[in-house]
């Protein structure tokens, strides 16, 4: 993304959501989220989500949730959209993207997105779609301490604010996948041994 994108942010008040939307601020972007409950609401306006959706209550994810992003982004759609939920939202996602936007798709919270007909991104606009994952932007020990040392720098500088929404003790491992399953979490979730 540039400075003055529109993007959007599935997720805003989870562990990389409220991440992506102070680092997406911070670059010069104008955030949208989507969240499931008004404290999630509150959490993303908090780390600079300009406008917040409520996903969870649309009739139609697929047409109504690109509906009101081309709504907040006078027509045009977003220059990218960040996905972690996946299958439940991909489709949404694809259909709220400008000319030329791009998707990444980093996660499958909901499930992993089934395959897709490639001519959906020639009939989209010209769209494109990434499926990162964090090993292969640390592959080498000089990566991982370049991308590592400019996100501690910016957590100790205050630029980035890190919610840790809930600690469990490795042994009760199973009840935190539990809460996240169930969408209870906010921010981060933290294991402790
Ligand atoms: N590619 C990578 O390298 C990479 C790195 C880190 C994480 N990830 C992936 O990124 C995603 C987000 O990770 P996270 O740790 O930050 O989790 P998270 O976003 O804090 O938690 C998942 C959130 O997804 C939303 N969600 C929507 N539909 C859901 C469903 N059917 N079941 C469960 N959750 C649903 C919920 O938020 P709402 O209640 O607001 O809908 C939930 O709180 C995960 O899929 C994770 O595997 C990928």
């Amino acid at each position: 993304m540039q400075p003055g994108d529109d993007v959007l942010v599935h997720a805003g008040a989870g562990g990389v959501g409220l991440l992506l939307t102070q680092l997406a601020v911070a670059r010069g972007g104008r955030v949208i989220a989507t969240v499931s409950t008004q404290e999630k609401a509150t959490l993303a306006r908090e780390a600079g989500a300009d406008v917040v959706i409520r996903y969870d209550q649309l009739d139609d994810l697929a047409g109504d949730l690109p509906a009101l992003v081309r709504e907040a982004t006078g027509g045009a759609g977003v220059a990218a959209v960040y996905d972690g939920v996946g299958r439940a939202t991909f489709d949404a996602s694809l259909a709220s993207l400008r000319r030329r936007g791009v998707l990444v798709l980093f996660g499958g919270s909901s499930g992993q997105v089934p395959p897709v007909d490639l001519q959906r991104l020639n009939a989209g606009g010209s769209l494109f779609v990434t499926r990162p994952t964090l090993g292969d932007y640390t592959a080498t020990t000089q990566e991982l301490r370049e991308r590592a040392d400019e996100l501690f720098e910016a957590v100790r500088g205050g630029r980035l604010r890190v919610r840790i929404g809930a600690t469990y003790d490795l042994a009760e491992a199973a009840d935190a996948h539990a809460a996240l399953e169930s969408r209870a979490t906010t921010g981060k979730v933290v294991l402790t041994v």
